[in-house]
Protein backbone atom coordinates (compact mmCIF):
# COMPACT_ATOMS: atom_id res chain seq x y z
CA UNK A 1 0.00 0.00 0.00
CA UNK A 2 3.07 2.27 0.20
CA UNK A 3 2.62 4.50 -3.16
CA UNK A 4 -0.46 6.31 -2.24
CA UNK A 5 0.92 6.82 1.93
CA UNK A 6 -0.25 9.98 2.58
CA UNK A 7 2.02 11.02 5.63
CA UNK A 8 5.83 11.68 4.32
CA UNK A 9 4.22 14.55 2.05
CA UNK A 10 1.23 15.82 3.76
CA UNK A 11 3.53 17.29 6.43
CA UNK A 12 2.18 21.27 5.57
CA UNK A 13 -1.36 19.77 4.86
CA UNK A 14 -1.48 17.35 7.42
CA UNK A 15 -5.75 17.70 7.86
CA UNK A 16 -7.90 16.20 5.84
CA UNK A 17 -11.68 16.43 5.53
CA UNK A 18 -12.53 13.46 3.79
CA UNK A 19 -15.88 15.44 2.97
CA UNK A 20 -16.81 14.38 -0.72
CA UNK A 21 -14.39 12.32 -1.36
CA UNK A 22 -15.30 8.30 -1.84
CA UNK A 23 -12.72 6.44 0.17
CA UNK A 24 -10.51 4.43 -2.19
CA UNK A 25 -10.47 1.22 0.03
CA UNK A 26 -12.43 -0.02 1.68
CA UNK A 27 -12.22 -3.14 4.30
CA UNK A 28 -14.83 -5.28 5.97
CA UNK A 29 -14.57 -7.64 9.27
CA UNK A 30 -17.96 -9.68 7.99
CA UNK A 31 -19.37 -10.76 11.25
CA UNK A 32 -22.74 -12.07 12.66
CA UNK A 33 -23.92 -14.89 10.30
CA UNK A 34 -24.53 -17.31 13.69
CA UNK A 35 -26.25 -14.91 15.60
CA UNK A 36 -28.37 -13.64 12.63
CA UNK A 37 -29.69 -17.61 12.11
CA UNK A 38 -30.03 -18.25 16.31
CA UNK A 39 -32.15 -15.65 16.30
CA UNK A 40 -34.18 -16.82 13.56
CA UNK A 41 -33.88 -20.43 14.69
CA UNK A 42 -32.08 -21.42 11.85
CA UNK A 43 -28.59 -23.77 11.60
CA UNK A 44 -25.18 -21.37 11.58
CA UNK A 45 -24.88 -22.52 8.09
CA UNK A 46 -27.95 -20.21 6.87
CA UNK A 47 -26.75 -17.69 8.63
CA UNK A 48 -23.40 -18.21 6.59
CA UNK A 49 -25.49 -18.67 3.25
CA UNK A 50 -27.13 -15.47 3.47
CA UNK A 51 -24.11 -13.76 4.13
CA UNK A 52 -23.06 -15.06 0.46
CA UNK A 53 -26.37 -12.59 -0.79
CA UNK A 54 -24.72 -9.40 1.15
CA UNK A 55 -21.39 -10.06 -0.36
CA UNK A 56 -22.82 -9.95 -3.62
CA UNK A 57 -25.28 -6.63 -2.45
CA UNK A 58 -22.17 -5.23 -0.96
CA UNK A 59 -20.36 -5.74 -4.24
CA UNK A 60 -22.66 -3.97 -5.95
CA UNK A 61 -23.15 -1.32 -3.65
CA UNK A 62 -19.13 -0.67 -4.06
CA UNK A 63 -19.03 -0.60 -7.86
CA UNK A 64 -21.88 1.87 -8.42
CA UNK A 65 -20.52 4.33 -5.57
CA UNK A 66 -16.50 4.10 -7.37
CA UNK A 67 -14.78 2.30 -4.60
CA UNK A 68 -11.62 1.08 -5.90
CA UNK A 69 -11.00 -1.30 -3.74
CA UNK A 70 -13.01 -3.64 -1.31
CA UNK A 71 -11.17 -5.73 1.17
CA UNK A 72 -13.58 -8.69 2.87
CA UNK A 73 -12.14 -10.71 5.87
CA UNK A 74 -13.98 -14.03 4.93
CA UNK A 75 -12.20 -16.59 6.56
CA UNK A 76 -9.60 -15.58 9.49
CA UNK A 77 -6.49 -18.05 10.20
CA UNK A 78 -7.69 -18.50 13.78
CA UNK A 79 -11.49 -19.74 12.46
CA UNK A 80 -10.18 -23.46 11.88
CA UNK A 81 -10.93 -23.70 15.51
CA UNK A 82 -14.88 -24.05 14.44
CA UNK A 83 -16.37 -27.37 14.02
CA UNK A 84 -15.20 -29.35 11.30
CA UNK A 85 -19.11 -29.34 9.96
CA UNK A 86 -18.90 -25.71 10.41
CA UNK A 87 -15.64 -25.46 8.30
CA UNK A 88 -17.19 -27.75 5.40
CA UNK A 89 -20.11 -25.63 4.94
CA UNK A 90 -17.78 -22.40 4.49
CA UNK A 91 -15.71 -23.90 1.87
CA UNK A 92 -18.86 -25.46 0.17
CA UNK A 93 -20.11 -22.13 0.41
CA UNK A 94 -17.28 -20.71 -1.15
CA UNK A 95 -17.24 -22.77 -3.90
CA UNK A 96 -20.95 -22.55 -4.69
CA UNK A 97 -20.44 -18.37 -4.72
CA UNK A 98 -17.14 -18.55 -7.37
CA UNK A 99 -18.84 -20.78 -9.50
CA UNK A 100 -22.33 -18.73 -9.49
CA UNK A 101 -21.08 -15.50 -9.54
CA UNK A 102 -17.72 -15.54 -11.17
CA UNK A 103 -19.24 -14.29 -14.51
CA UNK A 104 -20.89 -11.56 -13.40
CA UNK A 105 -18.33 -10.53 -11.36
CA UNK A 106 -16.16 -10.55 -14.30
CA UNK A 107 -18.58 -8.87 -16.19
CA UNK A 108 -18.82 -5.92 -13.95
CA UNK A 109 -14.94 -5.48 -14.48
CA UNK A 110 -14.25 -6.82 -11.31
CA UNK A 111 -10.72 -7.99 -10.21
CA UNK A 112 -10.22 -10.72 -8.30
CA UNK A 113 -7.82 -11.33 -5.77
CA UNK A 114 -6.95 -12.89 -2.42
CA UNK A 115 -5.08 -12.48 0.92
CA UNK A 116 -3.94 -15.14 3.48
CA UNK A 117 -3.51 -18.62 2.50
CA UNK A 118 -6.38 -19.86 0.85
CA UNK A 119 -4.10 -23.48 -0.70
CA UNK A 120 -5.26 -24.70 2.74
CA UNK A 121 -8.72 -25.48 1.90
CA UNK A 122 -7.56 -28.48 -0.40
CA UNK A 123 -6.40 -28.42 -3.92
CA UNK A 124 -9.70 -28.51 -5.36
CA UNK A 125 -11.32 -25.19 -4.53
CA UNK A 126 -7.37 -23.73 -4.67
CA UNK A 127 -6.93 -24.46 -8.35
CA UNK A 128 -10.82 -22.82 -8.77
CA UNK A 129 -9.52 -19.41 -7.15
CA UNK A 130 -6.69 -18.95 -8.99
CA UNK A 131 -8.47 -19.21 -12.35
CA UNK A 132 -11.02 -16.74 -10.99
CA UNK A 133 -8.08 -14.77 -10.13
CA UNK A 134 -6.79 -15.09 -13.53
CA UNK A 135 -9.87 -14.64 -15.74
CA UNK A 136 -10.92 -11.31 -13.89
CA UNK A 137 -6.70 -10.02 -13.74
CA UNK A 138 -7.32 -7.16 -16.16
CA UNK A 139 -10.20 -5.82 -14.86
CA UNK A 140 -9.95 -2.61 -13.11
CA UNK A 141 -13.51 -1.28 -12.11
CA UNK A 142 -12.67 -2.44 -8.94
CA UNK A 143 -11.09 -4.77 -7.05
CA UNK A 144 -11.96 -7.18 -4.43
CA UNK A 145 -9.83 -8.57 -2.60
CA UNK A 146 -11.21 -11.90 0.07
CA UNK A 147 -9.21 -12.47 3.09
CA UNK A 148 -9.10 -16.24 3.35
CA UNK A 149 -7.44 -18.01 5.70
CA UNK A 150 -5.80 -15.04 6.65
CA UNK A 151 -3.97 -13.54 9.93
CA UNK A 152 -2.45 -10.08 10.16
CA UNK A 153 0.34 -11.61 12.34
CA UNK A 154 1.30 -14.14 10.23
CA UNK A 155 0.78 -11.78 7.32
CA UNK A 156 3.36 -9.33 8.95
CA UNK A 157 5.68 -11.94 9.90
CA UNK A 158 5.95 -13.54 6.08
CA UNK A 159 7.20 -10.16 5.30
CA UNK A 160 9.90 -9.87 7.98
CA UNK A 161 11.27 -13.60 7.10
CA UNK A 162 11.22 -12.51 3.37
CA UNK A 163 13.06 -9.18 3.98
CA UNK A 164 15.62 -11.07 6.27
CA UNK A 165 15.83 -13.60 3.49
CA UNK A 166 16.86 -11.02 0.70
CA UNK A 167 19.44 -9.71 3.57
CA UNK A 168 21.39 -13.14 4.06
CA UNK A 169 21.03 -13.63 0.53
CA UNK A 170 22.98 -10.33 0.03
CA UNK A 171 20.58 -8.78 -2.58
CA UNK A 172 19.26 -6.56 0.34
CA UNK A 173 20.91 -4.09 2.85
CA UNK A 174 20.15 -4.26 6.52
CA UNK A 175 19.40 -0.33 6.32
CA UNK A 176 16.79 -0.72 3.21
CA UNK A 177 14.53 -2.41 6.05
CA UNK A 178 12.36 0.42 6.65
CA UNK A 179 8.46 0.87 7.03
CA UNK A 180 7.78 1.38 2.92
CA UNK A 181 9.95 -1.90 2.35
CA UNK A 182 8.22 -4.37 4.61
CA UNK A 183 4.90 -2.77 3.48
CA UNK A 184 6.05 -3.97 0.23
CA UNK A 185 6.93 -7.10 1.59
CA UNK A 186 2.97 -7.33 2.75
CA UNK A 187 0.39 -9.60 0.61
CA UNK A 188 -1.33 -6.35 0.38
CA UNK A 189 1.39 -4.71 -1.28
CA UNK A 190 -0.28 -2.66 -4.36
CA UNK A 191 -3.02 -2.22 -2.90
CA UNK A 192 -4.46 1.43 -2.13
CA UNK A 193 -3.74 2.95 1.16
CA UNK A 194 -7.06 1.50 3.61
CA UNK A 195 -9.10 4.41 3.93
CA UNK A 196 -12.03 2.61 6.10
CA UNK A 197 -12.25 -0.61 7.79
CA UNK A 198 -16.00 -1.47 9.05
CA UNK A 199 -17.14 -4.08 11.44
CA UNK A 200 -20.55 -5.29 11.58
CA UNK A 201 -22.22 -7.55 14.75
CA UNK A 202 -21.52 -4.41 17.29
CA UNK A 203 -18.01 -6.42 18.21
CA UNK A 204 -15.42 -3.97 18.34
CA UNK A 205 -12.02 -5.71 17.47
CA UNK A 206 -9.88 -6.45 14.47
CA UNK A 207 -9.40 -10.40 15.40
CA UNK A 208 -6.63 -10.41 13.46
CA UNK A 209 -7.37 -8.00 10.13
CA UNK A 210 -5.18 -5.96 8.73
CA UNK A 211 -3.10 -4.67 11.41
CA UNK A 212 -0.70 -2.94 10.13
CA UNK A 213 -2.86 -1.25 7.18
CA UNK A 214 -4.89 0.35 9.78
CA UNK A 215 -3.01 2.35 10.98
CA UNK A 216 -4.70 5.52 10.00
CA UNK A 217 -7.77 4.20 8.37
CA UNK A 218 -10.97 5.57 9.77
CA UNK A 219 -12.78 2.76 11.73
CA UNK A 220 -16.36 1.83 11.71
CA UNK A 221 -18.44 -0.63 14.05
CA UNK A 222 -21.91 -1.23 13.21
CA UNK A 223 -24.78 -3.00 15.03
CA UNK A 224 -25.87 -4.88 11.81
CA UNK A 225 -25.40 -8.23 11.54
CA UNK A 226 -23.19 -9.42 8.24
CA UNK A 227 -26.29 -10.82 6.70
CA UNK A 228 -28.71 -8.01 7.20
CA UNK A 229 -25.87 -5.75 5.43
CA UNK A 230 -26.16 -3.73 2.11
CA UNK A 231 -26.35 -0.79 -0.09
CA UNK A 232 -28.10 1.34 2.68
CA UNK A 233 -25.71 0.52 5.32
CA UNK A 234 -22.74 0.65 2.36
CA UNK A 235 -23.75 4.36 1.55
CA UNK A 236 -24.82 5.11 5.39
CA UNK A 237 -20.73 4.35 5.62
CA UNK A 238 -19.69 6.24 3.63
CA UNK A 239 -21.14 8.76 4.03
CA UNK A 240 -20.13 8.35 8.13
CA UNK A 241 -16.53 8.81 6.55
CA UNK A 242 -17.50 11.71 4.41
CA UNK A 243 -18.37 13.30 7.94
CA UNK A 244 -14.31 12.22 9.29
CA UNK A 245 -11.82 14.88 9.88
CA UNK A 246 -8.35 12.66 8.72
CA UNK A 247 -5.63 14.43 10.91
CA UNK A 248 -2.73 12.26 9.81
CA UNK A 249 -0.76 13.26 12.88
CA UNK A 250 -1.03 17.17 11.82
CA UNK A 251 -3.04 19.82 13.79
C1 LIG B 1 -18.81 -14.23 10.38
O1 LIG B 1 -19.91 -14.61 11.14
C2 LIG B 1 -18.43 -15.27 9.37
C3 LIG B 1 -17.16 -15.95 9.63
C4 LIG B 1 -16.36 -15.70 10.63
C5 LIG B 1 -16.77 -16.99 8.70
P1 LIG B 1 -19.76 -15.53 12.42
O2 LIG B 1 -19.86 -16.96 12.02
O3 LIG B 1 -18.53 -15.18 13.19
O4 LIG B 1 -21.05 -15.10 13.23
P2 LIG B 1 -21.18 -14.89 14.80
O5 LIG B 1 -20.10 -13.96 15.23
O6 LIG B 1 -21.05 -16.25 15.43
O7 LIG B 1 -22.54 -14.30 14.96
C1 LIG C 1 -13.59 -12.37 12.34
O1 LIG C 1 -14.76 -12.80 12.93
C2 LIG C 1 -13.31 -13.20 11.11
C3 LIG C 1 -14.22 -13.02 9.99
C4 LIG C 1 -15.24 -12.20 9.95
C5 LIG C 1 -13.94 -13.82 8.84
P1 LIG C 1 -14.79 -13.84 14.13
O2 LIG C 1 -16.21 -14.03 14.47
O3 LIG C 1 -14.01 -15.04 13.77
O4 LIG C 1 -14.00 -13.06 15.26
P2 LIG C 1 -14.03 -13.21 16.84
O5 LIG C 1 -13.78 -14.66 17.13
O6 LIG C 1 -15.37 -12.78 17.30
O7 LIG C 1 -12.94 -12.31 17.33
MG1 LIG D 1 -18.15 -13.85 14.67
Amino acid sequence: MSAERAPEGAASDATETASGAVPKHIAIIMDGNGRWAARKGLPRVAGHREGAEAVRRTLKAAVKAGVECLTLYAFSSENWRRSEEEVTDLKGLMRFYLERELDEIAKEGVRLDFIGDPSAFGPELWKKLQAAREQTKDNDRLRLVVALNYGSRAEIAGAARRLAEEVQAGTRNLQDIDEASLDLALQSRGLPELDLLIRTSGEIRLSNFLLWQAAYAELLFVDTLWPDFGEEEFNAAIADFQGRQRRFGGR
